[in-house]
């Protein structure tokens, strides 16, 4: 248990808080409800900062730009682990990575542009590549079914393998019913190539949008959702199976402290100003600050009920966190500890806007603290410099 009047009085407000350990029993839990033969992809997109703390636990990391790929490469991260995927590949950075290195683990094929990329520098370099050919969801990622087929019909290059499909369902997916259509069609795609073009697909990577409940008023029998997913994913049969997963990894060992730097009744409402907000907290399916997340409150008081609305500190109104919730009345410096905010908060929250400092960053790994990112100045970032060019 992680000791945050400790880490709240060392470190200040706002601040995000990851727990190693819980990051590590929930990679067993999810490793512990699949075939033993499944391998796990960490898509680094939903937090970049427990990357490393992954690495001993996950077989890949999927990777979908020159950024993601330089944070894996200065943590050390094996090339042979990670996946080159995303769209807009650059083809300098391709090209460079092509040129230099032998031991990159796969590339993803978004388009049949992204085909033509990977062919002629493996081509150009003589370099082998192993390549999967992403199948559509249903929106701008990956090719149509014609475009996946004509690729293996046309397919003449024996530096470029395709080794098999990838396949991403879309985040938060509830519903076991739309997946196994997913993986019933993908399943007949499979048959389809393998029996008609005579093309064998050794692999699939398979992103199951793995759900997370963020909310008090959410109920979720995990065990059994993930036993009947099992099940499901286990119809892919005996091909190389890895499950990209970024959420549901992340989000559980994340808190986001933020605190209160000001409360008052403007005859709209009785308003609390925290010192961070939605410039650093997601929860995916919020719905005008309306749903309430799981949090507390340091330090612990027994006071009168009142009702607030909790803001950030952005000049919107947007800048909600919970719509009328009754707490014990609270003072100036109390601290809000905001729960599953391990994925996705640190990386798609609009932190430039309103040029606040960002969040430190610690990481906590058995009662050990570490700050591993300062409360750097985004003013730096969003100032020009006429001295540039
Ligand atoms: C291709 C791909 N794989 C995996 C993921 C991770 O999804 P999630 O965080 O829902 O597990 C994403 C997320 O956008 C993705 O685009």
């Amino acid at each position: 248990m992680i000791d945050y009047k400790y880490i709240k009085e060392k470190y200040n407000t706002p601040l995000f808080v990851y727990d190693i350990n819980v990051l590590h029993e929930r990679i067993k839990y999810l490793k512990s409800n699949f075939n033993k033969n499944f391998n796990f992809a960490y898509a680094v997109k939903a937090n970049t900062f427990i990357i490393k703390e992954t690495d001993s636990l996950v077989e890949r990391f999927e990777i979908c730009s020159q950024g993601e790929y330089e944070i894996c490469e200065k943590l050390g991260i094996s090339r042979n682990k990670m996946v080159i995927s995303g769209v807009n590949k650059d083809n300098e950075f391709i090209e460079d990575l092509i040129s230099k290195y032998d031991d990159v683990c796969k590339y993803t094929v978004e388009s049949y542009t992204q085909y033509e990329l990977l062919n002629e520098l493996s081509e150009k370099y003589k370099r082998n590549i192993n390549v999967l050919i992403r199948l559509t969801s249903g929106n701008q990622f990956g090719v149509s079914k014609e475009c996946l087929l004509n690729i293996i019909k046309e397919h003449n290059n024996k530096y470029l393998n395709i080794d098999g499909i990838e396949f991403f369902a879309g985040t938060e997916k509830h519903s076991l019913a739309i997946i196994e259509k997913d993986i019933n069609y993908i399943n007949e795609l499979v048959n389809e190539i393998e029996n008609d073009l005579k093309f064998e697909i050794k692999e699939i990577e398979y992103g199951p949008g793995l759900p997370v409940f963020y909310f008090q008023s959410d109920s979720f029998d995990e065990d059994s959702y993930l036993n009947d997913l099992n099940k499901l994913i286990e119809k892919f049969g005996n091909k190389k199976i890895t499950l990209e997963v970024g959420r549901s990894i992340a989000a559980s060992c994340g808190s986001y402290l933020t605190s209160v730097v000001d409360i008052k009744d403007n005859k709209n409402g009785n308003f609390v100003i925290l010192d961070g907000g939605i410039n650093h907290l997601v929860y995916y399916g919020q719905m005008m600050a309306m749903k309430v997340p799981h949090f507390e409150v340091i330090p612990e008081k027994d006071k009168n009920k009142v009702v607030y609305n909790l803001c950030g500190s952005l000049c919107t109104t947007n800048d909600l966190l919970i719509k009328n919730i009754e707490l014990n009345e609270l003072s100036i410096g109390d601290t809000f500890i905001f729960k599953n905010t391990g994925a996705y908060s640190s990386t798609e929250g609009i932190a430039l806007f309103l040029s606040r400092e960002l969040p430190k960053v610690v990481l906590v790994k058995d009662n050990h603290d570490i700050l591993v990112r300062n409360n750097n100045k985004t003013s730096v970032i969003n100032c020009p410099n006429y001295e540039e060019e």
